[in-house]
């Protein structure tokens, strides 16, 4: 596996594939690889002639200094997983590198990235944007595979890709799930032993909101059973649930008739060591 430091030895790397008449699969991470990263790697390998990972822990899509100073960083560990799985080249720039001296373009989408995970995190897809763009830019990709765990990042991702004609498909591919239904997920290892036990009602309240939505069910009804079923896990602390129409992100109202996407999130543990976990469902009727 070919690792890359520069923008230029990944657009060499790249030439290649494209000289051999190679098709390039792109999955972008920032490390602290898990099977959840894996499961894109393996749908990238299964539709391509090569497949190129990135590693990077983006800055500007993290609120608080320290927030980004505590992600976890596993390079050694991260490079032997890819090219376990793989891989055929891996772009792991420094931060100057993406970001170059006096640079000031970001790419935004001016709707998608305020609403549901956006309001609490201001700036946040902003910053998912304007890296993947580049990152795009950079590796060219036929097609770039992103999880379901991360449901509006995929969304504003997709409508990026298409409002700025990039030449590439965006894929989808579903959550990668701990035995017990936790979402794979690299802030998962922060949990306490106990927090860990409790996670699993965020997929026990999506189940159990799927469970009572049929055809016609209101949707305020679909969402008060989701609200109880967290609440009946007192380690839990829910701090967003959306149920909103997959297409636009608007809120579903009203009875259920067509497909809703369900995003949740919740606060494990106390304090600043609080540790927030997201996870989502797609229903239809
Ligand atoms: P990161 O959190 O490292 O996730 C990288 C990719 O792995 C994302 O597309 C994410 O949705 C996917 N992923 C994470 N956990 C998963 C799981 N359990 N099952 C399936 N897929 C999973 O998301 C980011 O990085 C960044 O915002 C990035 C897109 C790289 C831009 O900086």
């Amino acid at each position: 596996m070919q690792i890359a430091r520069t923008v230029s030895d990944i657009r060499s790397e790249v030439a290649h594939y494209r000289a051999a008449g190679e098709s390039v699969g792109l999955v972008t991470t920032m490390g602290a690889l898990h099977e959840g990263h894996m499961a894109l790697i393996a749908a990238a390998r299964a539709a391509h002639d090569r497949v190129v990972a990135t590693i990077f822990v983006n800055p500007t899509q993290f609120g608080e200094a320290a927030d980004l100073e505590a992600y976890p960083r596993t390079e050694a560990r991260d490079i032997a997983m890819l090219e376990e799985a793989g891989a055929d080249a891996v772009l792991i720039p420094e931060a100057s590198e993406i970001y170059p001296e006096g640079d000031e373009t970001i790419v935004e989408t001016t709707r998608l990235a305020d609403m549901h995970h956006g309001r609490t995190r201001p700036g946040h897809f902003r910053g998912v944007t304007t890296v993947v763009a580049r990152l795009f830019n950079i590796v060219g990709p036929d097609a770039a595979y992103f999880g379901e765990k991360d449901y509006q990042q995929i969304a504003v991702i997709r409508r990026m890709a298409r409002d700025l004609h990039f030449p590439l498909e965006v894929r989808g591919v579903p959550t990668v799930r701990a035995e017990d239904g936790l979402a794979l997920s690299s802030r998962n290892a922060r949990l306490s032993p106990e927090d860990r036990a409790a996670a699993p009602v965020l997929k026990r309240a999506l189940d159990a909101g799927r469970a009572v939505a049929l055809p016609g069910t209101r949707i305020e009804d679909i969402a008060q059973t989701i609200r109880e079923t967290v609440a009946e896990e007192p380690r839990a602390r829910l701090e967003g649930l959306d149920l909103v129409d997959p297409m636009t992100f608007l809120p579903a109202t009203g009875p259920f008739e067509t497909p809703v996407g369900i995003m949740i999130s919740a606060r494990f543990g106390r304090g600043d060591d609080a540790v927030l976990l997201i996870d989502q469902m797609e229903i239809a009727p």
